[in-house]
């Protein structure tokens, strides 16, 4: 097995240059069992991936009510500012559902538009097995949309502070720019399903946890309270910032398609690493570090 070196971690204390985290470990031989997540970080996580999943099924509920994005002020027929639209039309074969992206319609019959059984179709945008409730509820979708929001917004609000005050987020999230230079080969090795099990992130998580946490965690929150007509009140710049209600809406929607990209190239890379090691370190905080990764004295370290 190829052990290559890498310099360790920025924050990794007394780790000297020469110090290699190899690439994997070899078969039998177990490296050292650190302490590498936080109870913040553990419990954070699993709240807003609980949290996730109740807003991304509401809020396709919510969505439903009216199926289709734009960019810019204006919405409605007089416009032609639409970039989305999913419906349903009668055609010389029967009703069938489309989906139109910028112009282009695409028959998504049986998902988008026209789902259900074929004796008894449901005309609606995301089928029911996606939205919560799984029937057309405006009302409830928003109540469950609304509260499970808040949760997500205290629960951000206390990683951030946790992760300022133990260091979590300048050591494991910032990119240094040593990372920068290590991304192009971690990034190779990611797509070679090569995996180094280091105390910290490697450059690519850095980087992918960064984009999320730093930028489409606040971007869905800003551009959700920039929909809502009491923080027009309250913050009227908020939807100038993002060109206006229907671009906020549009921008919601679209870091909504990118969190559930993450989600499951996320999902993939944990099985891919070794999801007991993975898991375990999100459960209880301890990770089985490749043999070889040098010992930092800052650890909470288990001897098995
Ligand atoms: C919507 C769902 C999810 C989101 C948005 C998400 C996001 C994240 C983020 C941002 C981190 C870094 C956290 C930090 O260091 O502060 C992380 C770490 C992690 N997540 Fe998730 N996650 C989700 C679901 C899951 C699921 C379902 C699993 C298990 C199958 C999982 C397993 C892990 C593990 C093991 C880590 C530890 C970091 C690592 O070693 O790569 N996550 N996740």
């Amino acid at each position: 097995m190829s052990s290559e070196a890498v310099a360790p971690e920025a924050g990794q204390g007394t780790a000297s240059p020469g110090d290699a985290v190899p690439i994997a470990s070899r078969r039998g031989e177990k490296g050292p069992l650190v302490y590498r997540q936080s109870i913040f970080t553990r419990l954070t996580h699993w709240v807003w991936a609980v949290a996730l999943f109740f807003l991304l099924l509401s809020g396709l509920q919510i969505w439903n009510a009216h199926p289709a994005l734009y960019i810019g002020q204006e919405s409605g027929f007089e416009y032609d500012n639409a970039i989305l639209r999913i419906g349903a039309e009668n055609t010389p074969e029967g009703p069938r559902g489309f989906t139109t992206v910028f112009g282009h319609k695409f028959d998504t019959t049986g998902l988008l538009g026209m789902s259900g059984p074929p004796e008894r179709p449901n005309y609606v945008g995301f089928p029911s097995w996606s939205t919560i409730p799984s029937f057309r509820d405006l009302a409830t979708g928003r109540v469950v949309h609304f509260f499970v929001g808040w949760i997500f917004v205290a629960t951000l609000a206390v990683w951030l502070l946790a992760s300022l005050v133990n260091r979590h987020l300048w050591r494991d999230i910032i990119l240094k720019p040593r990372d920068l230079r290590d991304l192009p080969r971690d990034l190779w090795d990611h797509l070679r399903l090569r995996f180094r099990h280091g105390r910290s992130y490697s450059p690519l998580q850095k980087l992918s946890y960064f984009v999320v946490l730093v930028i489409l965690f606040p971007t869905i929150i800003l551009t959700g309270l920039a929909m809502s007509p009491g923080m027009n009140a309250a913050w009227p710049w908020l939807i100038d910032i993002f060109g206006g209600r229907q671009t906020a809406r549009t921008i919601h929607f679209i870091v909504m398609v990118l969190l559930v990209l993450f989600f499951v190239v996320h999902v993939a890379m944990v099985v891919a690493a070794g999801p007991l090691n993975e898991l375990r370190s999100m459960i209880t905080g301890y990770y089985r570090t490749s043999p070889g990764t040098p010992p930092d004295p800052t650890d909470r370290e288990k001897a098995t």
